[in-house]
């Protein structure tokens, strides 16, 4: 296990499912941690019950908001002023069939934008600023197989979401490795969270698990150690890579 003490990261969405797993591995692993959330402020609580306030940093911010997802960034900077890492995970997953109203539809579109997009967008803008003043910094987006080999109809907003996100991050790492800034994606594929289950549970888990090269669901537990592995910097020189955690549902 790496020691990551000292090091200062933000990871959004740190309430539940893949942040807060990411989150306790980080602090597992002796970082001091700004736990992002937005409406599910007991999941970070528990983790300053385990880690204590010194290390575990609630902060409160609903990403479809610019003016929070800008305070998220100022409020985060303040408790971390040495911040190296930002793990953008927060993100929603809501179905909108094209059998619905082009009214409801393009709500479901915006809402999707805003939320797993527009907020990432205005973060990295943010902490591209810093970091280039600082001559260092790392941008870990969690991004979708979604985004590889596409989602089913009804989640047409949620894969260009994950589209732009990956290209988000290819880009500032073409763009900003000589200002030693470095940028990675998560690809997960199907993963045990409150997220996914209601989609799982759709087409059943037997057949979900059936379409895996591996014997089970992937937890997030599955995603964390990569995580802080990328956090500890020793994966540097792999900047602009997007690691496929998808239990080899799709492999290429
Ligand atoms: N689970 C999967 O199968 C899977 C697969 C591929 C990619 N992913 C990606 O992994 C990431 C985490 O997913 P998950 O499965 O862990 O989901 P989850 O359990 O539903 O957790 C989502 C997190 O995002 C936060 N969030 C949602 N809406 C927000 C908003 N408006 N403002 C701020 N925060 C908001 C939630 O905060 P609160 O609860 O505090 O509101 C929560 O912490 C997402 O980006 C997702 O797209 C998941």
């Amino acid at each position: 296990m790496y020691d990551l003490t000292g090091k200062q990261i933000l990871v959004t969405g740190a309430s539940k499912g893949i942040g807060k797993a990411i989150a306790r591995q980080l602090l597992k692993q002796g970082a001091s941690v700004g736990l992002h959330y937005n409406s599910s402020p007991q999941g970070v609580q528990e983790l300053v019950g385990e880690f204590g306030p010194e290390r575990a940093i609630p902060l409160q911010a609903d990403l479809e908001d610019n003016q929070q997802t800008t305070a998220l960034f100022r409020n985060a900077l303040k408790k971390l002023p040495n911040l190296e890492s930002v793990v953008l995970n927060a993100g929603i997953f809501p179905p909108h069939p094209i059998s619905d109203s082009l009214d409801s539809w393009l709500k479901i579109w915006q809402k999707t934008m805003r939320v797993n997009l527009e907020s990432a967008g205005i973060l990295t803008k943010l902490f591209l600023e810093h970091f280039q003043k600082n001559d260092q910094g790392r941008l870990i987006y969690i991004g979708s197989r979604a985004a590889v080999r596409g989602e089913t109809e009804e989640y047409l907003a949620y894969a260009a979401s994950k589209g732009g996100l990956s290209s988000l991050a290819k880009s500032v790492a073409r763009s900003f490795g000589k200002y030693n800034i470095k940028a990675f994606v998560i690809a997960p594929g199907f993963i045990r969270t409150e997220m996914a289950m209601e989609a799982i549970s759709k087409i059943g888990e037997d057949k979900v698990v059936d379409e895996l090269a591996l014997n089970r669901l992937t937890t997030p537990e599955d995603i964390a150690p990569i995580v802080a592995l990328l956090c500890s910097g020793e994966l540097d020189h792999a900047t602009g890579t997007t690691i496929d955690i998808n239990a080899g549902s799709h492999i290429r």
